[in-house]
């Protein structure tokens, strides 16, 4: 089927881009372009060629599934449209409506001009999946609008709002209405005035006042030092630092020469596989298999019980979502505080430039405190965000299911208790099931919807589709005790603690997952969150107490982390950078002698298996009881929630990425050497032993009741 419609308009050539959803630039549609630029460069009739995007957008760039496969001779890439396009002696408009993003905002700098409708964004996000813009975009943007302003934009992988894109001098026309009209008249003008613009034959320069290009070598190091190390995050960016380089350095062609040659070495690399992992993971969240089809319904209106950091958390995220919420708080004291949080958030937003002060007084209002349950009556959904205690949520569930209407979905934001045991004390446990919210609530990208046994499939389905409403990962999970997420930290902060009991001091495990590219390590975290938190899950779950009694102890002399400015580190008051506490490392090893935890040396290496594997363990067994319906799922539960560097993909992709027997054959050496704590679990074992990966595994449908 063709993806190109062709139009004819007084001379001017019409090239309608139409490959749905987002016209990417793949190699087929590559190779069906190309002899369109050639044919209308050697039609003596067409004086000029307008691009444009069916499908309600420009094209979002090439397309991500081909960098699996490698080109041959023959392929066609979007990079041989741009040659041609570079070579072409006709005028070239792109007419860019709704998004032009990666190859597709390339495609448009090759052009002589460029022209947007309001609404449209542009962007060069290629660092995102561990690439750079491979299409022209690091040699032409620094010619357009200067090496630093376009290195930024780059380095961010900034999608740009139209207007925004026409000050900084991307874009040299924004209209409303329709584009192609007004690409035809500014096609007619230019061919009046200056048929031709390429980019290719001006030169780039630093764009900072004051600064002449021979100033690039200081500016190129400034920029390296600010990006992530090349072997931890930064793999791209380095790169795309050198490629910007060549544009103010090296004549045009060998600039381009040089970027492909980057590229290259990019796409094939391990970072860039494991974000498009991602990238694609995050795109099959909504996509439930075996999910009977059902209609979600509008949530229009929501409730919160419970004022404090959790919910008012989600209470701003309902309003950011233009969802008006109403919280039910009991305290003044509390409601007070919530109150002070949203207008803190608000106004924050204002003083940075993000809201106008309209937008911040208008969402801020749509924020109700009251201690009325009343007032909840004519809610969609009320979460529940009180204590995490199980007698405390049947209460508030029972006197909710008394007052909501009879059609509204209630959901407890438990991050571990039994989501059916909550659905049990109302009459409506169809429309029952867990919203977990990771705090802070509106900032956090991840929430894992958990399923009740009897969860209907509508209830289900307007969770999803709520959870994309406000602008989260909601990945589905079973209602096993942790669900996902915290389910498998404990298998994690298990091993963390081991090699705690066993010698090696707090700091040392934290710098080994540092260096994996963990945003925190695992005593800095436990810290953040605090051990008292711990404390009461260990208090309800016995088989979750360790070996020693550590957590015990430091709950008794109050060293619960942060909060009491001292916990596995100390803190210096009002700075939450831990510092190494040997006072904390004594009473470790005291506690580790009394429960006769003999001191022994952990390599590095030994350090980071022991975490990582433990999480790729537990996930196989989540994985294999269908809690997670795909290794995908567990791997944004782990990167969006508790900071897995997303360039080693999240624990699943990563263990592929070491290899599945590899990572077996730890697994099984450890269990030999320190219990049975590391028995494989079966799926682990059978994907090891048929040499097969996770990533090739087929997701169980879910089940209903
Ligand atoms: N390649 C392949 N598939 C893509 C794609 C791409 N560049 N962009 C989006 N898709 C697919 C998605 O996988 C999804 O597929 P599905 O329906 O089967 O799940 C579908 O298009 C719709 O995507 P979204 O759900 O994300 O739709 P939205 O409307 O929310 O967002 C978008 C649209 C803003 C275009 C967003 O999809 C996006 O940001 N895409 C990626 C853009 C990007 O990174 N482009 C650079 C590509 S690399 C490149 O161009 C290299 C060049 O320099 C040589």
């Amino acid at each position: 089927m063709s993806q190109i419609v062709t139009a004819d308009r007084d001379g001017i050539r019409i090239l309608t881009l139409d490959n749905p959803p987002v016209n990417a630039l793949s190699f087929a549609l590559s190779a069906e372009l190309l002899p369109l630029v050639r044919a209308a460069e050697d039609d003596a009739n067409v004086r000029a060629v307008i691009f444009s995007g069916a499908n309600g957008i420009f094209s979002g760039g090439a397309d991500v599934n081909d960098f699996a496969t490698e080109p041959t001779p023959e392929t066609k890439t979007i990079r041989d449209v741009i040659a041609a396009i570079e070579r072409g002696k006709k005028t070239y408009v792109a007419a860019i409506d709704g998004n032009a993003l990666g190859g597709g905002l390339e495609l448009s700098l090759a052009c002589d001009y460029r022209i947007a409708t309001t609404r449209s964004k542009v962007g060069l996000p290629e660092i995102k999946l561990g690439l750079l813009p491979g299409a022209g975009g690091t040699q032409r943007l620094p010619r357009l609008i200067g090496a630093q302003a376009a290195m930024q934009m780059m380095l961010k992988g900034e999608s740009v709002a139209a207007d925004e894109a026409k000050k900084r001098g991307v874009l040299d026309e924004v209209v409303e209405g329709n584009v192609v009209d007004a690409a035809f008249g500014l096609a007619c003008r230019a061919l009046e005035k200056e048929p031709k613009r390429r980019l290719s034959q001006r030169q780039a320069e630093l764009g900072i006042p004051g600064l002449t290009a021979n100033a690039l070598p200081f500016v190129a190091a400034q920029a390296h030092k600010m990006v992530p190390p090349e072997d931890n995050g930064g793999f791209a960016a380095h790169k795309l630092i050198d490629a910007v380089e060549a544009a103010v350095e090296l004549p045009f062609g060998r600039g381009i020469a040089r970027e492909a040659r980057l590229f290259d070495e990019l796409v094939r690399s391990a970072p860039s596989a494991a974000l498009r992992h991602v990238f694609f993971a995050e795109r099959e969240l909504g996509k439930i298999p075996g999910l009977p089809a059902a209609e979600p319904m509008k949530i229009e209106r929501a409730g919160v019980v419970g004022g404090g950091l959790m919910g008012t958390g989600i209470a701003i995220t309902f309003a950011n979502a233009g969802i008006p919420v109403t919280v039910v708080e009991p305290s003044d004291e509390a409601t007070e505080r919530g109150k002070q949080m949203v207008f803190g958030m608000y106004m924050n937003q204002v003083q940075k430039g993000r809201m106008t002060q309209e937008e911040a007084w208008k969402r801020g209002q749509s924020v109700v405190y009251t201690d009325d349950y009343a007032e909840l009556a004519d809610c969609d959904v009320v979460i529940e965000a009180v204590f995490e205690n199980m007698d405390v949520k049947k209460d508030v569930f029972k006197k909710l299911d008394g007052i909501v209407k009879p059609s509204a979905i209630l959901a407890t934001n438990t991050s571990t208790l039994d989501v059916d045991e909550m659905a049990a004390v109302t009459q409506r446990p169809e429309q029952f099931l867990g919203l977990h919210f990771f705090a802070p609530a509106n900032i956090m990208q991840l929430l894992e919807i958990v399923r009740g046994k009897r969860t209907s499939p509508q209830t289900l389905a307007t969770a999803i589709a709520l959870g994309k409403t406000l602008r989260k990962k909601g990945v589905v999970s079973g209602n096993e005790f942790g669900f996902i997420g915290n389910r498998m930290l404990f298998d994690y902060s298990r091993e963390a603690m081991a090699l705690a009991e066993e010698g090696v001091p707090p700091y040392r495990i934290d710098a080994v997952m540092k260096d994996f590219g963990f945003a925190m390590g695992p005593f800095a975290m436990f810290d953040l969150s605090g051990l008292d938190v711990f404390w009461h899950i260990q208090q309800a779950k016995t088989e979750m107490k360790g070996r020693s009694n550590i957590v015990d102890r430091m709950y008794r002399e109050k060293r619960i982390g942060q909060k009491s400015g001292k916990g596995f580190y100390r803190y210096e008051k009002g700075n939450r950078e831990p510092i190494r506490d040997e006072e904390a490392e004594k009473i470790l090893a005291e506690e580790a002698a009394a429960a006769g935890i003999a001191p022994r040396e952990a390599g590095d290496d030994e350090i980071r298996k022991r975490l990582v594997y433990a999480l790729v363990n537990v996930g196989a067994d989540l994985l294999a009881r269908g809690v997670a319906l795909r290794p995908g799922d567990i791997d944004i539960v782990y990167v969006y929630g508790y900071g897995f560097p997303p360039h080693h993909g999240g624990p699943m992709w990563y263990a592929d990425e070491v290899g599945v027997k590899s990572v077996y054959d730890d697994v099984l050496r450890f269990q030999k050497e320190f219990g049975d704590q590391w028995r494989p679990a079966p799926l682990l074992a059978e994907i090891a032993q048929s040499g097969g990966t996770f990533a090739a595994y087929t997701s169980k449908e879910l089940v209903h009741a």
